[in-house]
């Protein structure tokens, strides 16, 4: 097991702990319902989604693949206008919400459900685009390498990478003044002249940084005081916040396969 202590993050993680935090029947359900459907959860959701759903139609993506779905909550709201999918995560509870919720939400598209490591993962052919949220933020560089260059065997050459990054200049502030365990996993934390040179060694070119979650401080404010009293007033001033830009918390990272 690798494990890793940060000055600025009082956790410790590795490969074998992240993979094992999600194996649980409870935690795969109770997934979506406890970090993404809040107002401040779903601005996150919404703006990784539109990125994903915007390289598949402007791009011509027909095939595809996610890595580390977990219950499929990006799959869910972009596959319907793909040919087919695959969606490998370690977890066999993940992947078993995740049926669920891609038959719940009516998906035909066909989607083949495979468990698998993603530091060896076990396809041959290649696919147009590969992408993956909260997995490869939570390991150091060289094992970040490993994971685009398991990815990059997965793609057609020009071959599209969306995934997420958490921006150095918002989040490490915050974490410096976190609570002991408030952080379970540990996060790169990068700028985006980083992430361009990291991609770039992995052979990939980086085509955009999608900002999500501006003025991160003020739309946790009206998470905790507005959202309990009106979820609606909460969404319409966050999408007000969010539109005034400035350094975001985390980006939407899309590059494609040099
Ligand atoms: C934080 S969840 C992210 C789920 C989803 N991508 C999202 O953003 O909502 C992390 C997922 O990564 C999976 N995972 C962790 N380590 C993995 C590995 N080495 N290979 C494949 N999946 C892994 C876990 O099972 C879990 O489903």
């Amino acid at each position: 097991m690798v494990e890793r202590r940060d000055d600025h993050q009082s956790v410790i993680m590795g490969q074998t702990d992240l993979r094992r935090a999600y194996q649980d029947g409870q935690v795969a359900r109770e997934y979506v319902g406890r970090r993404f459907e809040s107002p401040l959860g779903s601005l996150l959701h919404r703006r990784q989604v539109d990125v994903v759903a915007s390289v598949i139609a402007k791009q011509g993506v027909r095939r595809a693949v996610e890595i580390a779905p977990g219950p499929a909550r990006v799959s869910v709201d972009v596959l319907s206008g793909l040919e087919s999918a695959v969606l490998i995560d370690a977890s066999a509870q993940m992947l078993s919400e995740a049926a669920r919720r891609l038959r719940e939400r009516g998906v035909r598209t066909p989607v083949h459900l495979v468990q698998a490591d993603a530091f060896q993962l076990p396809l041959v052919d290649r696919h147009d685009l590969v992408y993956s949220f909260r997995l490869i933020r939570h390991f150091e560089r060289s094992d970040r390498l490993r994971l685009y260059a398991q990815i990059r065997s997965l793609l057609k050459p020009g071959g599209w990478l969306v995934f997420d990054a958490v921006n150095t200049v918002v989040s490490a502030p915050l974490r410096a003044k976190a609570a002991p365990g408030e952080y379970a996993h540990y996060d790169a934390l990068l700028t985006p002249g980083e992430i361009r040179d990291e991609l770039r060694e992995a052979g990939f070119d980086t085509v955009g940084l999608e900002g999500v979650q501006y003025r991160f401080g003020l739309l946790q404010q009206i998470q905790y005081l507005v959202a309990p009293r009106s979820d609606g007033l909460a969404r319409g001033l966050m999408a007000i916040v969010d539109k005034t830009g400035g350094p975001p918390l985390e980006w939407v990272v899309t590059c494609r396969r040099a």
